[in-house]
């Protein structure tokens, strides 16, 4: 069977961290994939001596693509979008841009397949969880296909489209809001007597060993929170500490916060009901 054949539009963080979760686990083959960016050669180099893949010497390069990924910011989208589209022979189109709907995509690159995804930052390290929507008329042969190469990145969960801000403000955002956390048990362990090395491998340790033990047990987590605070414990006296503070409510506010801003910022990349030719 002919290997399928990737084109990759950008060279940044997320395309490298495709490209290095993909070929890593040998679900696409390094000559099999063509990249292209804008401006910094470097990057460029970087990826093909790194990766083993090819440099793009046009975009009729892309002409050849079975799956277009796009990696771009999304500001750049309609402009990488314009430059593609006249090359593409109706592949199917990888979107890891926040915020901008298929049918803006589908839009601009008349018979493509569209498939939006929304990674977080672990995938750099294939520890990621990605939230993917696959676009009206994508075949079943082919949603697994681009199953098989995000789950080279970590978790995959499918989404209807419409949850994407949903997705960027929990798994999206998570990182964040999770190391937010942590910076304030560093501060403290510090402050308890610990040198900042051996606070960051606590908590590093304590912080991924609790993701195992919720995903190992499948237990909520304030199941895994009771079992750790015995009362008039430890942990009781800190939660209490929290709890005086409001900061579950806050922490619900900031992802609430989050989504509202990813809507926000994706409506310049949304087309009129009236001009929409896909759904969610
Ligand atoms: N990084 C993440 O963890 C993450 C997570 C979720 C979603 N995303 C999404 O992934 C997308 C890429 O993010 P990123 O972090 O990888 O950004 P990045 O590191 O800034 O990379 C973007 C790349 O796109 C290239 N580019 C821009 N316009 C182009 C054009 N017209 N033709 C070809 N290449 C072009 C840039 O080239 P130059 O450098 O030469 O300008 C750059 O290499 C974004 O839409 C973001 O929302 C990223």
């Amino acid at each position: 069977m002919a290997h399928k054949q990737i084109f990759v539009i950008g060279a940044g963080a997320m395309a490298e961290a495709f490209i290095r979760g993909v070929t890593k686990a040998g679900v696409a083959r390094p000559q099999d994939i063509r990249v292209i960016n804008r401006s910094r050669v470097e990057r460029l180099t970087k990826l093909v001596q790194q990766y083993g893949v090819q440099a793009a010497a046009s975009w009729s390069d892309a002409t050849g693509a079975d799956l277009v990924v796009l990696a771009v910011k999304p500001a750049d989208v309609t402009e990488a979008l314009r430059l593609a589209a006249p090359h593409l022979n109706r592949p199917l189109l990888l979107s890891f841009a926040a915020g901008v709907n298929q049918s803006y995509i589908a839009d601009r690159c008349p018979g493509v397949g569209t498939v939006r995804a929304m990674p977080n930052l672990p995938v750099s390290v294939q520890c990621g969880v990605t939230a993917v929507a696959y676009g009206p008329g994508v075949s079943e042969v082919d949603r697994a296909y681009v199953f098989e190469l995000l789950s080279a990145l970590g978790d995959v969960v499918e989404i209807p489209e419409h949850l994407m801000d949903a997705a960027t403000a929990v798994s999206g955002s998570g990182p964040g809001f999770l190391s937010y956390f942590l910076e304030g048990m560093e501060a403290a362990a510090i402050r308890l007597g610990f040198s900042p090395e051996l606070a960051r491998k606590l908590l590093v340790k304590t912080m991924a060993g609790t993701a195992l033990t919720l995903s190992e047990w499948g237990v909520s987590p304030e199941t895994l929170r009771q079992r750790v605070m015995s009362p008039k414990g430890t942990t009781e006296a800190g939660v209490k500490q929290l709890d005086a503070g409001y900061v579950r409510g806050y922490v619900y506010e900031a992802v609430l916060a989050a989504a509202a801003r990813s809507a926000e910022m994706g409506k310049a990349y949304q087309l009129a009901p009236s001009e929409s030719n896909q759904g969610d």
